[in-house]
């Protein structure tokens, strides 16, 4: 820890839900230093079942296993604080979308490459009773229950999402059966999304891009169809967002045209699926029902994304009712829009 005294100190991330994370780079690499928020109650919590996560992780995996991840250094229980290796020259995936406009095929394969081999080739079996991950199914699964009664109340905006949701029948059944048919045997990211996705690309093109999976403070036993759906809501999210909501979302940003946007990311997403299910070696009907549990997914993460931005608002904008809209269209008929969306079917990318 030493070490860390020596150099500049630089805050990447100030809008942090649990943790605040700082940067310390002395001249020998970086250190990423995360710290539990005391006045938020499950902060100290969560950043214990992220250290958990990567002791055990660098304890039973190999090389393999660990490019897709950052180093670990130590926790320290006592303070709080988790350190990790900080990644320089590298920035989370929806930094480098907005910056760049662009989704190189390459990374995209990368990243379904990266989340197979952690979900796949982990040597990670359930743990001794004291393990801290999380099994039960995602809260949002019941949100169309609970709504109403959150604890910090109900802002108008999700007032009107709640109206909307007790008005689809559907989505209401599709909620209640995933949620039932959750499954707790393997360990899974939990909060998958394009944020919690370290990426560097600046090298010349022979060179790999490197995709490292962060932010595991809510590494639970589950479905890995969560967090493959919880990715193509990223995709996805960003293009409807930018569809209806240019003016207010993207200020200043030189993003290209939402049709543009498609046609950049249609090609990513097939390669993140392809590079996903050519590593875990998924075929057939087996994969045609993996893709098909991981689209519904997506949906239940889009009404997530909806639900967390209308937190504090008095109205759903636009660009919120868009992607409830295609939530909603996506819940009807996960084949169709797996088709017709991403013009692709299980096996075959459709190139
Ligand atoms: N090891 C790391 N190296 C470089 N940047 C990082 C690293 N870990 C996190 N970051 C940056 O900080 C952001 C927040 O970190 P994260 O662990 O996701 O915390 P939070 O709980 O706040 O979401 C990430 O989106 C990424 O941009
Ligand atoms: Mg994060």
């Amino acid at each position: 820890m030493d070490e860390l005294v020596d150099g500049g100190v630089v805050v990447v991330s100030d809008r942090s839900r649990h943790a605040i994370s700082a940067v310390v780079a002395p001249r020998s690499g970086g250190f990423l230093v995360k710290q539990g928020i005391t006045a938020q109650p499950d902060s100290a919590a969560s950043l214990a079942r992220e250290a958990r996560f990567y002791r055990s992780m660098y304890q039973q995996n190999g090389e393999e296993m660990l490019q897709f991840l950052p180093a670990f250094h130590r926790f320290d229980e006592f303070r709080g604080l988790l350190v990790i290796e900080y990644v320089s020259d590298a920035e989370n995936l929806k930094v480098f979308y907005e910056r760049t406009g662009s989704f190189p095929v390459e990374l995209g394969r990368h990243l379904g490459l990266a989340l197979a081999t952690l979900h796949f080739k982990t040597n990670f079996g359930r743990l001794a009773e004291d393990e801290p991950f999380l099994s039960a199914a995602p809260w949002i699964l019941s949100l169309h229950k609970q709504i109403k009664n959150m604890p910090y109340g109900v802002s108008g905006a999700n007032s009107q999402l709640s109206d909307i949701l007790a008005g689809h029948g559907s989505l209401a059944r599709a909620f209640d059966e995933l949620y039932e048919t959750w499954p707790s045997t393997v360990l899974i990211h939990g909060d998958m999304k394009w944020e919690n996705c370290l990426v560097s690309l600046r090298s010349s093109v022979e060179i790999e891009p490197i995709v490292k999976l962060i932010d595991w403070e809510t590494a639970s036993y589950g479905d890995r169809c969560w967090d493959v759906g919880s990715l193509f809501q990223s995709f996805m999210g960003a293009w409807v967002f930018a569809v209806s909501t240019t003016q207010d979302i993207h200020i200043g940003r030189s993003l290209p045209s939402e049709e543009n946007q498609l046609d950049i990311l249609r090609p990513a997403i097939r390669a993140f699926w392809r590079g996903y299910i050519d590593t875990a070696q998924l075929t057939g009907a087996q994969a045609d029902e993996f893709l098909t549990r991981s689209m519904r997914y997506a949906a239940v993460r889009l009404v997530q994304t909806v639900y967390e931005h209308n937190v504090g608002s008095n109205a759903m904008i636009p660009a919120l009712i868009s992607t409830l809209q295609l939530a909603l269209n996506i819940l009807a008929n996960p084949e169709g829009a797996i088709a017709s969306l991403l013009k692709m079917s299980s096996e075959h990318a459709n190139d």
